[in-house]
């Protein structure tokens, strides 16, 4: 595995600053004339960055340039929120696929980069974001730098209604043309559980969204299912909201060994032992999909390191892949892909 592009012994305003850390060279990219329909955006293939890695326009222009064509800026916030403190990234070691039924496993810390196909991360970054007008700059710049036949679109993140709608607002004065929001996030309304998981807090936080943000499309982003039945319920919720993407997956909960510090016992992994439950959410979502009618496109990662794993996700029924950990640990991974896969077809149209 090559050094990461993001220095995980650096704070995450350090990386912001300074990063992203690619001394390789940009490879040339030949486009083989075929577009996808991203919500109403031609773009030149189905596979993109997750929201996470890129931090803002600096790591966005990398993205482009290294030919992930759909790019989700960082997660922000309506007003500037610091995050944690270091450690914000540690590996673990965890060999096996991790069961989303099992609850927050113990998780040894390791301290060197295991092997890209083995490769499992926790981050713990408590959504940092930068102020609004640091935002209104930096993301007209993160659009500048795509090139033809790519789209930005921001995730936003809010700790109640009202602050999702403002993030919203913000993310569109910024000059966003699609928004993602982060459901994987503390049910709003409930203070218990996680939002994703209450298909009645979805369709209101949604729908409060779909009402400021005019023709913009929206992208729900969400956590694992232990079940099908609430994936339904909370699909059927975000249609009637107005959402017209899912995302999915966020990183499953666990617990390093010994703990990032005392407050922290708990936190995100991603990378490979993620894989098998993106896939099955996936598999659930298109079956679900499929079966309803109900035309939402459905984006799908978790655990994507290597080009062939893009293709378990369109296989699985995801029109469109996306990657966080395996863009950080292996930036060539788009490139390779294309590759691979010059004309990859669309496998449910
Ligand atoms: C460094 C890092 C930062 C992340 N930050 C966010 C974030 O701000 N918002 C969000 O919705 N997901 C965030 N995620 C989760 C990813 O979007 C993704 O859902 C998860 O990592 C699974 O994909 P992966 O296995 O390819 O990493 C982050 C992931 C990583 C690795």
């Amino acid at each position: 595995v090559s050094d990461p592009i993001y220095d995980i012994n650096k704070t995450y305003l350090e990386n912001a600053e300074q990063g992203p850390f690619f001394s390789g060279v940009i490879p040339s990219r030949e486009l083989s004339g075929q577009t996808y329909d991203f919500l109403g955006t031609k773009v030149n293939s189905r596979i993109g960055v997750f929201a996470g890695p890129l931090l803002n326009a600096r790591w966005v222009k990398l993205a482009a340039d290294l030919g992930y064509d759909t790019l989700v800026y960082k997660t922000i916030r309506s007003r500037e929120h610091e995050g944690h403190p270091l450690p914000n990234i540690v590996y673990l070691d965890c060999p096996n696929p991790l069961d989303p039924g099992e609850k927050e496993p113990f998780l040894s810390r390791l301290d060197h980069t295991p092997q890209l196909e083995s490769l499992a991360i926790t981050n713990s970054f408590g959504m940092p974001s930068r102020s609004p007008a640091y935002l209104m700059k930096d993301i007209p710049e993160a659009e500048n730098s795509l090139h033809r036949g790519q789209a930005l679109i921001v995730s936003i993140t809010g700790e109640d209604k009202q602050s999702f709608i403002e993030a919203a607002l913000l993310a569109v004065r910024s000059g966003a043309k699609i928004l993602e929001a982060n459901f994987s996030c503390p049910n709003v309304s409930h203070a218990e559980g996680q939002l994703y998981l209450h298909s009645e807090s979805c369709f209101q936080v949604a729908k409060a969204i779909t009402g400021v943000i005019g023709e913009r499309p929206l992208i729900v982003k969400v956590g694992a299912f232990c079940n099908a039945k609430d994936l339904l319920k909370v699909i059927i919720a975000l249609k009637l909201a107005g959402v017209e993407a899912i995302s999915g997956i966020n990183t499953l909960p666990a617990r390093p060994v010994p703990p990032l510090d005392l407050i922290r016992s708990s936190s995100g992994l991603c990378g490979a032992p993620i894989r098998s439950a993106g896939l099955e959410f996936i598999s659930q979502a298109r079956h679900i999909l499929n079966h309803q009618g109900i035309p939402l496109t459905l984006i799908g990662g978790g655990g994507i390191l290597l080009p062939e794993h893009f293709n378990e996700y369109f296989e699985a029924g995801a029109d469109f892949a996306f990657t966080a950990t395996g863009m950080m640990w292996n930036p060539l991974l788009a490139h390779h892909y294309h590759q691979m896969n010059p004309k990859r077809a669309y496998a449910h149209t």
